[in-house]
């Protein structure tokens, strides 16, 4: 009992959930405090954690000697502040993207973090993911030759413009950093050159869709193309999500379906396909590499803890990726009339991308 990990967390929303559950199920962590503004995030976090104290007043967590992890689940806006406090009350912290609402912000926790000593981490789920680590280890045993082309794309009927979390940016932020870090992930290296163009669909104020393409520092290509536009009025909803590796010599590709995720490795030796869980966000894997850390164990490559750092270039470079969708003609294509029946189709869909309405806690 006493040797887990005293954790207080902040924000009980959809993810917030995903949290309590994995840390509850690993057996390492001590959930004493959960944290929200809202009374029926509360209510939910008392069924879901009934040995936390639920509470509204994050300053509790910050304030208690014995809490030794914070973790930062709320929304961006609360997220600078927080991470302060936790750096000032000398508390390791696991946070959710993005850091802050403004780069400023973000490069600023960066550097506080990085002098702090402390431990942090930030769920940038794509690089805990058994299939980006496949597909990195395989690039890197030389089996594609010199790696040349890094190609991501994820396009899914998910979150609808106006739905989501608006002060984290419009798709290509709130989700696309993801594909932009993991695009550098593979790359391994910093961003170069960059352009960007992207469509206002169904004539909503910011892009929607958007692809991006240029050159690593290390000359390697890439292309990411993110968007929640993919027929959402469809009958029956599809998605197209990849990566796309290509060398000198060989590829590596990855697909999902949100459930099975399957990797194609074609190198100069050997060919295989493998195929496991997809894992969803991987924040089981996230939450075990930072208990290790704090336990001093040696973390094995596969358990890398993204850095503030990290989640910062990703989120900086999004918001860049927008910023030059606009100078690049930006059509608008669709109407209102449209957006305003795929708001009305995700609202009613019990089972659907993305869905920020559906709790997995369910109320006594
Ligand atoms: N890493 C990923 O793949 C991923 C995926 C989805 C969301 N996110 C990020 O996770 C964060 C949470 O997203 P979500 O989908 O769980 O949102 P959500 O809206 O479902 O939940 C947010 C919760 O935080 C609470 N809250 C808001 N401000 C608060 C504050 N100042 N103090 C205490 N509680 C507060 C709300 O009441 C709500 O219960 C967002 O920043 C989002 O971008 C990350």
């Amino acid at each position: 009992m006493t040797d887990r990990i005293k954790v207080g967390i902040i924000g009980f929303g959809r993810m917030g959930e995903f949290y309590v559950e994995d840390m509850l199920g690993s057996g390492r962590w001590d959930i004493k405090y959960i944290c929200d503004r809202s009374p029926v995030s509360r209510g939910l976090a008392a069924v879901a954690c009934p040995s936390a104290v639920i509470i509204s007043d994050e300053d509790i967590i910050f304030n208690d000697p014995e809490i030794q992890v914070v973790g930062l689940f709320a929304l961006a806006d609360s997220r600078k502040s927080q991470i302060d406090k936790a750096i000032a009350s000398g508390k390791h912290i696991i946070s959710e993207k993005p850091i802050g609402l403004t780069p400023e912000d973000e490069w600023d926790s960066v550097f506080r973090a990085e002098e702090s000593g402390l431990v942090v981490a930030v769920n940038l789920y794509l690089r805990n993911s058994w299939y980006a680590q496949a597909v990195k280890s395989f690039i890197e045993s030389g089996e594609i030759g010199e790696l040349a082309i890094v190609r991501i794309c994820h396009m899914t009927p998910g979150l609808a413009p106006g739905e989501g979390h608006e002060a984290e940016g419009p798709s290509f932020h709130d989700c696309g950093m993801h594909y932009v870090d993991i695009a550098r992930y593979l790359a391994g290296s910093e961003y170069g050159t960059m352009h960007s163009q992207a469509v206002r669909m169904w004539d909503y104020k910011d892009p929607w869709w958007l692809q991006c393409h240029g050159t690593f520092e290390n000359g390697v290509v890439y292309d990411i193309t993110q968007g929640f536009v993919y027929g959402q009025l469809s009958l029956n909803q599809t998605h197209n999500c990849y990566f796309d590796i290509i060398g000198t010599k060989g590829v590596v590709r990855m697909t999902h379906d949100f459930k099975t995720a399957r990797v194609e490795l074609r190198g100069v030796t050997r060919t295989e396909v493998l195929e496991e869980k997809y894992g969803g966000k991987n924040i089981y894997r996230l939450c075990e590499a930072f208990a290790d850390k704090l336990a001093g164990l040696e973390s094995s490559p596969d358990k890398a803890l993204p850095t503030f750092r990290d989640a910062a270039i990703a989120s900086e470079f999004a918001w860049k990726c927008l910023e030059d969708s606009r100078r690049n003609v930006l059509p608008s294509i669709g109407d209102d009339a449209t957006l305003v029946e795929i708001r009305k189709r995700r609202a009613s869909l019990e089972d659907g991308y993305g869905l920020l309405h559906k709790r997995r806690t369910k109320k006594k």
